[in-house]
């Protein structure tokens, strides 16, 4: 016979703290389920770690010694605990792009907007929730040109019980895109700042940090893809890559796209794909049936349209059958290697074909994955996006469009000065006078024909301006790219929050004709948009997520000169609509 124990007061306290927790955050319920969302923890060690590329050995700032850095692994629902312990010289902060930091604002990471950047010596927990997303997504050092070398995969996994909208893959492989550099890019930076010139370009692009055979002395730091014959595999791609577009390429070989920022998408097949700065996608790759007795190149290269100098280099990675039957005697070296067929790259082709490409986009829509687009929208905003000049200091002579003038570039000619404190701190404790104004305009103060003859006066403003949204504000943005020192196009990208892409289309955006085409059913629902070189891009999503949100090009050129501005989203009414306060770790300036 069992005796009966009376429940200690200790029993009592944790059940009640656990009844109170229940009601206050959801998320502790999953905790007693059977798949419990878990918590990730993670050390980033900010540290120098010398490493070789194209025979040039230099020592860049890694996170643990990594290059790229380490692969962060979460399920949907999962907490994701980052300790990051700066050792370095640098000033750094880290960004995990495209994850929603729903309530978790503080932990964003971009310096000087949600927060200083950790010192030399001192260390910044990150604390986030990752609520229903699933797929690619990176993390990235945000201030200065750092994430030339501080970047790496966040992977996240269906939910346990949760499968695919498509048949299990047989393996998944990261393949980030990134740019290797022999010059110091901070250097860089600085020169281009100083001369108002445009910057150097880098010399390599790599696939997970290997730039392959069409480099100098890179034969051995290939990136190899090897695979079996009649199976399928998710490559999670990004392009982690600073200043340029990439078209993705594998020879004699179709894909599936999937997936984009973390959002499935109705499968598109095709054999090339494009990937702008800050966005990542899911393909499925379905090897031959047989092994066939041959590589294929897995190849990336630019597409540029800008009017400047660009790196108009290659990466290629080799693909290769594993052939069971004499998988020890057949060296792949000795194997002829198929090269992919690439479109002769003229720029007004490319760009139609860009065009074609990404209207091919449509968030999958249904009941499980519904594509929940603001039908209406309460503030709508008219942003140009585009290059300009600023004046060159008296005494000086400058190396930007003439001699008198540097590269700088705005969005509505606001090119945004970045403060000396951060903007959520300030916004947070009543003390943005001195720090930001809210007078961002919604329209550009002068108009004019943005993709026919530019204006004379190319000059932009500076300021550090924000636009303050009420909490669950529906929101339109139209970016019309301008034609101001050459249409360009530019990878917008949004924190906080994935926006909805409902209509694109090449030359001045017609508010009269172009919202009667707009796609408010299935479009495609990402955090970075290409906005087409001579053309316009319309985006709309609900601002439900208190806190200081940057807007920003995905080109470090362009975020340097100044292609941002910020978005204040206010608290709701309901505790759960609220930013809670800063971690008592967040870094001083
Ligand atoms: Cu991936 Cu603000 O950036």
């Amino acid at each position: 016979m069992g005796a009966y124990l009376p429940p200690s007061p200790a029993f009592i306290v944790a059940f009640l703290f656990a009844i109170a927790c229940l009601s206050v955050f959801p998320e502790v319920a999953f905790a007693t389920s059977k798949h419990a969302s878990v918590t990730r923890h993670y050390k980033f060690d900010i540290k120098l770690k010398n490493v070789t590329r194209l025979c040039h050995t230099k020592a860049i700032v890694t996170v643990n010694g990594k290059f790229p850095g380490p692969r962060i692994v979460a399920r949907e629902g999962d907490r994701v605990i980052v300790k990051v312990v700066n050792h370095v010289s640098n000033n750094i902060s880290i960004h995990w792009h495209g994850v929603r930091q729903l309530q978790s604002g503080w932990a964003d990471g971009p310096s000087y907007t949600t927060q200083c950047p950790i010192q030399t010596g001192q260390s910044y927990v990150y604390n986030f929730t990752i609520v229903g997303q699933r797929g690619t997504l990176f993390w990235h050092a945000h201030i200065t040109w750092l994430r030339s070398t501080v970047y790496g995969p966040l992977i996240i996994l269906p939910k346990h019980n949760a499968s695919y909208p498509f048949a299990k893959p047989h393996k998944e492989v990261p393949i980030i895109f990134g740019e290797w550099w022999n010059a110091d890019p901070e250097a860089v930076l600085q020169q281009a700042l100083q001369t108002g010139a445009g910057p150097n370009v880098s010399d390599a692009y790599t696939f997970n940090g290997l730039p392959g055979p069409l480099y100098n002395c890179s034969q051995k730091d290939t990136f190899r893809l090897k695979v079996k014959p009649g199976k399928t595999y998710l490559l999670r791609l990004i392009n982690a890559a600073l200043n340029d577009e990439l078209f993705f390429t594998i020879a004699n070989h179709t894909f599936t796209i999937v997936e984009t920022d973390a959002i499935y998408i109705k499968p598109i097949k095709t054999n090339i794909l494009l990937l702008t700065p800050g966005q990542t996608t899911n393909i499925l790759l379905k090897t031959k049936p047989q092994a066939p007795n041959a590589t294929f190149f897995i190849l990336a290269k630019p597409y540029f349209t800008g009017m400047g100098t660009f790196d108009n280099t290659t990466v290629a990675g080799i693909l290769e059958y594993e052939n069971p039957s004499n998988s020890s005697s057949t060296n792949s070296n000795n194997l002829p290697t198929f090269k992919p067929f690439l479109p002769p790259l003229n720029a007004s082709i490319t760009t139609s074909f860009v065009m074609n490409f990404t209207r091919k986009f449509r968030s999958l829509a249904n009941a499980q994955f519904p594509a929940n687009v603001p039908q209406t929208v309460q503030k709508k905003f008219f942003f140009t996006i585009g290059l300009g000049t600023s004046r060159c200091p008296k005494n000086q002579t400058c190396q930007g469009p003439t001699n008198s003038s540097k590269f700088a570039a705005s969005i509505n000619n606001f090119s945004f000065a970045l403060p000396t404190t951060a903007l959520l701190q300030a916004y947070f404790f009543g003390k943005s006078n001195g720090v930001y104004t809210t007078d961002f305009p919604s329209f550009p103060l002068h108009q004019f024909n943005y993709t026919g003859t530019p204006p004379n006066n190319t000059l932009v403003s500076n300021g550090t301006k924000a636009v303050v949204l009420p909490f669950n504000t529906s929101v339109e943005v139209v970016l019309q790219d301008t034609s101001i020192l050459g249409a360009e196009s530019h990878p917008l990208h949004l924190h906080g929050f994935n926006f909805f892409v409902v209509g694109q289309g090449f030359g001045n955006y017609d508010s009269n004709k172009d919202p009667a085409k707009y796609n408010l059913v299935d479009p495609v629902e990402r955090n970075t948009v290409g906005v087409p070189a001579g053309g316009w891009v319309a985006i709309r999503f609900l601002a439900d997520n208190p806190g200081v949100w940057l807007m920003h090009c995905h080109f470090d050129v362009h975020l340097s000169w100044g292609l941002r501005m910020a978005w204040v989203v206010q608290d709701g009414k309901l505790p759960n609509q609220k930013l809670p306060p800063p971690p008592s770790d967040l870094p001083k300036c």
